[in-house]
Order: structure tokens, then sequence, then C-alpha cells
């Protein structure tokens, strides 16, 4: 299948070319779509056939649903049998961005995209281009982002296409993500909501609007729980190397990766870094004579995640690039944007974590 390309600017959508997209859509195809967290892959998703193919193009396992993407509030009704009122007052606040709230089902969700759960995620995304593409193709779109499963997520349309190409119908290149990392996942249908996947809504904001909010241990992946997502159960946005993360006391995490990283070149290994920059610097000062089987990503200052959410995929990707053979990546504090950073970046490295 030839994969149509095209550029589109989210400030004035070409609304002509957004046109051709829906109308693939309409026809049961895949489209790839900017969204303001990650690139999403698009089909209808009342159709079970449409949806069967996000499947196949992803390699995706059947038992991971699948969030349904709507441009209206009132298309929530046709989807969601009751609507609590904390669903209510997160969707009024944080509608549209990058919160996915999962409530009761109605009986046009096909089970294809609820993985047979009596259960829906919804979320209405804030890209213009993903909202008029929603718009002009009259359904519910069903999207996971747009990689390979099990590959870090695409943030822009490049990397869609090196997972995608020839795959797909089309994509859709709004330039590079705002957020990074994906929405927040939050389960209404219980008393008290619970997150199911951090992300760009912060368990900070949402507590501050709603009270109490609960988390799931599977978010720190904690092995002996089942999580409530059943994607959270995978090993996800890995890159190819093997990867471990150094998180808590500074001095530690500095000493430990000096001393892990010289054994790896030493063994002829090449090795990526994820560092902040304050690390990078403490660390390229006393190894500067081997830099050639080093490759070093700086993501900006530690106690401030929102760069790093922005760049984590693509860097993840970038060590493929590079062919490393080990990466060792400094973690950031556990809040804020830092939640859903550190979720993705310890399910990145299957739980490989040396935490001081
Ligand atoms: O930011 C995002 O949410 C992106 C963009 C494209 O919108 N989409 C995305 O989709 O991340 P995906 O399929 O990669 O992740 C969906 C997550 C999975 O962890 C899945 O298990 C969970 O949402 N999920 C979907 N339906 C669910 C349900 N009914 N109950 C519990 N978890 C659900
Ligand atoms: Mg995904």
């Amino acid at each position: 299948m030839l994969t149509k390309y095209w550029k589109v600017d989210e400030g004035q959508p070409d609304i002509e070319i957004i046109k051709q997209a829906a109308e693939i859509i309409k026809a049961g195809g895949l489209v790839a779509f900017p969204t303001e967290t990650v690139y999403g892959l698009g089909a209808n998703g009342l159709s079970e056939e449409a949806v069967s193919l996000i499947y196949q193009a992803k390699g995706r396992p059947a038992d991971n649903p699948l969030i349904l993407h709507i441009a209206e509030y009132d298309e929530i009704n046709k989807l969601a049998r009751q609507i609590p009122k904390k669903a209510a007052i997160l969707m009024k606040k944080y509608w549209p961005g990058p919160l996915t709230v999962v409530l009761k089902r109605t009986d046009i969700v096909p089970d294809i995209v609820t993985g047979g759960l009596d259960t829906v995620a919804i979320r209405m995304p804030s890209n213009n281009i993903a909202r008029e593409l929603i718009r002009l193709s009259g359904v519910p779109i069903a999207a996971p982002s747009a990689n390979i499963s099990g590959k870090p997520s695409p943030t822009n349309a490049q990397d869609v296409l090196n997972d995608m190409d020839g795959k797909i119908g089309a994509v859709l290149d709004g330039g590079a993500a705002d957020i990074g990392v994906e929405s927040t996942v939050v389960d209404c249908t219980a008393v008290v909501p619970i997150i199911l996947r951090p992300g760009g809504i912060t368990y900070e904001m949402l507590t501050e609007t709603l009270g109490k909010v609960e988390i799931d241990p599977a978010v720190y992946g904690t092995q002996a729980v089942k999580p409530r997502a059943p994607g959270m159960k995978y090993r996800h946005y890995a890159p190819r190397a093997p990867l471990i993360v150094l998180e808590g006391q500074d001095v530690m995490v500095k000493d430990t990766l000096l001393r892990k990283m010289t054994a790896a070149l030493a063994e002829g290994k090449k090795v990526g870094l994820l560092l902040s920059t304050k690390t990078a610097e403490d660390i390229l000062m006393k190894i500067d004579n081997l830099q050639k089987q080093l490759i070093v990503f700086d993501y900006g200052a530690k106690d401030r995640p929102w760069q790093l959410a922005r760049e984590l995929y693509t860097l993840l990707r970038k060590f493929d690039v590079a062919e490393v053979d080990i990466i060792f990546a400094e973690g950031t504090p556990d809040k804020g944007i830092g939640k859903a950073v550190m979720n993705r970046l310890r399910k990145a490295s299957g739980f490989n974590i040396i935490r001081f």
C-alpha cells in the first residue's frame, strides 16, 4: 500500500487535505494524525473491521483496548452509559486536552475497541488537526499511538513513517507533538477515580480538582499487581538496547553511573546516556578521552521534566539509530509530568531500575 503523506499547519489546517484523510477513515482505512500528546493511528471506532486493521498494523495484543477520540462533548452520550459527576467535572475542566476518561460503555461500542471490557476509554484531543479529522469523519476515531507495539510512541510524522510506511492509508504531518507523552487515563467508574496511566494532566492537577484520586499500583510496575489498564502490563516504549534507569539521590546516581558506564566502555560497548544537563557536564568532565563510544543526550534541568517529556520518545528512538549496546538514563523526580516520564522510562527499561 502506498502511504499518502500530507503536511498540515495546525494553526490554519487545510480543510481540503483533512477531508481526503477523513474519506480514508470513512472507507474503513487507517490514518495517522498528530495530537498534543503523541501521534495516533486512527480508524472508524464504530467499525469492527476498520479497528481490526489497527491491531494488525501495530502487531498489538487483542486484549489491549483502544481509546475513542471525539470532537464534541455531545458524542460522549452515544458511547458512555452513565457519566458520574466527577467524570463530568474532569471533562469540563480538561477537555479538549490530554485526559482520557474510562466510563461504562454503550452497546454501539464494538468489543474489539474495549477488548471485551464493559468500559470504554474516551478522550477529546486539543490538537486542531485531530479534531477536524474526527469532525469530518463523522465518527469517533479509535486511535492508539502510531508505533509498532512495544516501541516508543511517535511524536513526529517521520517516526510514524519509520514504523508504518506502506501499512496505512495516510499520515498527516502536523509537526512535533507538544507534550510528548500520552494522555492521563482516569478510571471514573469507581467512587474514587483511579489514575491508570499518568500523563499530561498531572496527579497534582487532578487532586486539586477532585480532592482524592488514587493511582493504580501498576503505574509503578509492582510485579504482583494486575493492572486495570490492560496496556500497562506490557513492556513498552522500549529501545533496542538494554536500558537501565538510575534514580534517587544525586551523588549515588552519579557515582554508580560513572562506574557502570566505565565498565561497559572497557568491555568495548557503545554506551548511550540520557542525563540532566548538570549530570552530563559532571560526568563528561571525568571521561573525555573515551567520548567516541559515547552517545549523550542532555534533557535539561532535572527538576523541570517537561522538556524530557517532549523529547523522551525521540531520544529513545535515536539510541536505536546510533546502535548503542547499552543505555543508562537518569531519572527525574516522580511528580508533575515527571510521574508520566518516570512511568514510561521504567517501563522502557523493563523495570531494570537502580534506586537510591
Ligand atoms: O495520548 C493518548 O492517549 C494517545 C493519543 C493517540 O491519543 N493514545 C494512546 O493510546 O496512548 P494507546 O492505545 O497507546 O493507549 C491506551 C491506554 C492503554 O494503556 C489501554 O490499556 C488503556 O488506555 N485503556 C483503553 N481502554 C481502556 C478501558 N476500557 N479500561 C482501562 N484501560 C483502558
Ligand atoms: Mg501506545
